[in-house]
């Protein structure tokens, strides 16, 4: 495929007005250290348009009052918001029930639920948990002291040198002790797409479950829960558009019900004597406390936005935009990209030669354009590359060509300060 063409032929394209959707950014407007900003940082946070932003005034200037407590007019108008946005979740991924979507603070949170509601009470002494090299801290960590707590095993499925899954090494995982699987559906550091409609088949004919943490892949290409047919999917609503302090956790309804709560408190209840407490149905069960209402209805309003663009065509943007900065990055002398996975996401780790990430990091700060640097809370994906970190532009739909440009005139300043 002829990449510069293609890119071009989307920056042209009337199915994909780009500009027209930047304009839903007032943030993309900001200009620093008096350059137009370039926000390549999307796979940390993404930037929230304007109907989002409205959605979010609607509720706390018209809607406001906790949920499922009282009778009065502002509390039925909230909680019935809250569900709807639970609702528009459901269908966001397909999930084949609105019970089994709960809401949480995030990716982590959601993976640290499963760790206690499931994990504490299936796993136990001499179990095994099989994850990936590319996990996030956030699904490493959690079963890390889940198999101290038990005496459990953590096994790795390894990479190769482009960062994609050996998936023969992931068949080989499998024995009689394992009881659990936590797998990335894209990787943040690398982009890797992992193929896990495989994984989670080949797991499942073993009868184990599987957990993916999709905080990469939700923002980015179309998910659809019942197809995957995964027992876990967890995201964050910052990374879609939608307000920090929210994601879900999807859940197959017969797991969800087997499991313990995670978090004690109001609203997860039916009853509750000094005796004994009899706890609320799914979701509810696991939704201990005011939740986060605004956020909630905030993400609700984000996959409306994202949806109404459509996330096929927000994947063949990205794919672009991908190619074409991966084709010019290529084309320069001292740089290297570090994950080269034949399956993508739009994320591009790099390493120039003789510059620190940090360094270039602050250089192209000095240019208004955003990237990472560091290790991306992926420490275990920088100890395979033998690397201390990378720079990582991650792009989003409302990026353009123009932007990948200034990444590049930035790289190229970068190269002649240091050299
Ligand atoms: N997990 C986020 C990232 O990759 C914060 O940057």
């Amino acid at each position: 495929m002829n990449i510069t063409r293609t890119a071009q032929k989307s920056k042209n394209s009337p199915a994909f007005e780009v500009e027209r959707i930047r304009a839903d950014f007032p943030i993309l407007s900001l200009r620093v250290n008096d350059k137009p900003l370039v926000y390549l940082d999307n796979a940390a946070s993404s930037q929230m348009p304007q109907p989002v932003i409205d959605r979010l005034t609607r509720y706390q200037t018209t809607q406001h009052a906790n949920i499922n407590r009282a009778v009065h007019y502002l509390s039925e108008v909230a909680t019935s918001e809250f569900e709807e946005a639970r609702r528009k979740l459901q269908a966001f991924i397909n999930a084949s029930n609105e019970r089994e979507i709960i809401f949480t603070s995030g990716t982590t949170d959601a993976i640290n639920l499963v760790m206690h509601g499931y994990g504490r009470k299936m796993i136990g002494p001499g179990d095994e948990i099989i994850l990936t090299t590319l996990e996030h801290h956030s699904n490493i960590v959690p079963w890390q002291m889940l198999a101290e707590e038990k005496g459990a095993k953590i096994r790795i499925v390894p990479i190769n040198d482009a960062g994609e899954l050996l998936i023969d090494e992931y068949e080989k995982l499998f024995n009689s002790r394992t009881k659990f699987v936590g797998a990335t559906h894209v990787s943040n550091a690398l982009g890797t797409i992992n193929p896990i409609k495989e994984m989670i088949a080949f797991a499942h004919a073993r009868g184990v479950p599987i957990l993916i943490d999709g905080a990469q892949a939700a923002p980015h290409i179309k998910v659809d829960v019942q197809d995957l047919d995964c027992d876990f999917y967890a995201f964050s609503g910052h990374k879609l558009c939608g307000p920090t302090g929210i994601g879900i956790l999807y859940g197959r309804a017969a797991i969800l019900e087997s499991m313990q709560p995670f978090k004690g408190g109001g609203d997860m209840i039916l009853s509750v004597t000094f005796e004994k407490t009899i706890y609320n149905t799914i979701p509810h069960k696991f939704e201990a406390g005011t939740p986060p209402i605004a956020a909630a209805i905030g993400l609700g309003a984000a996959v409306d936005y994202l949806s109404t663009i459509g996330m096929d065509a927000i994947a063949a943007h990205e794919l672009n935009l991908l190619q074409y900065a991966t084709e010019k990055i290529n084309s320069l002398p001292g740089v290297r990209i570090i994950g080269t996975a034949k399956h993508k996401a739009a994320v591009l780790s790099f390493a120039v030669d003789g510059v620190h990430p940090h360094d270039i990091g602050t250089l192209l700060n000095q240019d208004g354009v955003a990237v990472r640097t560091g290790h991306h809370c992926a420490q275990p994906v920088m100890q395979r590359f033998k690397i201390p970190a990378t720079s990582r532009a991650s792009f989003a739909f409302y990026n353009n060509i123009r932007e990948v440009d200034a990444l590049i005139d930035g790289i190229r300043t970068v190269q002649k300060v240091f050299t």
